[in-house]
């Protein structure tokens, strides 16, 4: 198996994976980790990575076209795309025994408000949450889900220790996010976003925040559900 991470951070921040048991997996060769700094993706002298979000808000999203040029980059046939975020499915043991069939990981590790959601548009993106809660950087999730499934490949932990042992808002998922350009391969930020209407942006995000916890999370659905006394 080869691991990819794309992040902003240097090597130093998955420590963990460079000790104990992930780094013996990778002495021995049964898995190779490689990290990519996106800054030496993009092609302005400040190498800026993200950006204010269209529609207004807090916080920073991260520019598609780093992203992209990584992505085209280091991606092969039989590569998947991960992206740790709060708004993914749920890790859990069935959810690593799949991501060992992959031959190719590339973990894309978000900071500030996450992603462009175009990075959707673009490739199949898998997005897995760690649970609910937020941490300041996917990369730190990636560093969570790369040991548990490089545990699992068989041979890395010693028979002793055998594997068989083994943005919230209103509590709604959060809705998507974009930011310049306006228009990437075709692909438009939603006008609405463009109109400067502050209540429209508001109404516009709760129903995207609303769907997208209906379809993904109907555990947290029914919950809020409850919670507005609607049921
Ligand atoms: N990025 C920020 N919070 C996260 C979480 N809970 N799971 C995965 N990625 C995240």
């Amino acid at each position: 198996m080869r691991i990819d991470i794309l992040s902003i951070f240097s090597e130093n921040y998955f420590a963990p994976l460079n000790d104990s048991i992930v780094k013996r997996a990778q002495e021995s060769g049964v898995v190779q980790i490689g990290y990519r700094n996106l800054r030496d993706y993009t092609d302005d002298l400040h190498r800026t990575v993200d950006d204010r979000p269209y529609g207004g808000g807090p916080g920073m999203v991260f520019k598609l076209e780093p992203l992209y040029n990584a992505i085209t980059d280091i991606k092969r046939e039989e590569s998947v795309l991960i992206c740790p975020s709060p708004c993914g499915e749920v890790l859990c043991q069935s959810v690593i025994k799949d991501l060992l069939c992959y031959k190719h990981i590339i973990f894309i590790c978000g900071h500030y408000e996450g992603i462009d959601d175009r990075i959707n548009n673009l490739f199949p993106v898998r997005e897995i949450s760690i649970g609910d809660y937020v941490l300041t950087s996917g990369a730190l999730a990636s560093t969570v889900i790369i040991d548990a499934v490089v545990r699992q490949i068989p041979g890395v932990v010693g028979c002793g220790d055998s594997v068989l042992e083994d943005s919230f808002y209103d509590g709604l998922l959060d809705h998507p996010h974009y930011t310049r350009p306006a228009e990437f391969m075709g692909l438009r930020v939603p006008e609405v976003l463009l109109s400067g209407n502050h209540h429209e942006i508001a109404k516009w995000r709760k129903e995207k925040a609303e769907e997208s916890t209906k379809r993904r999370r109907p555990d947290l659905w029914e919950r809020y559900m409850k919670s507005k006394h609607i049921y």
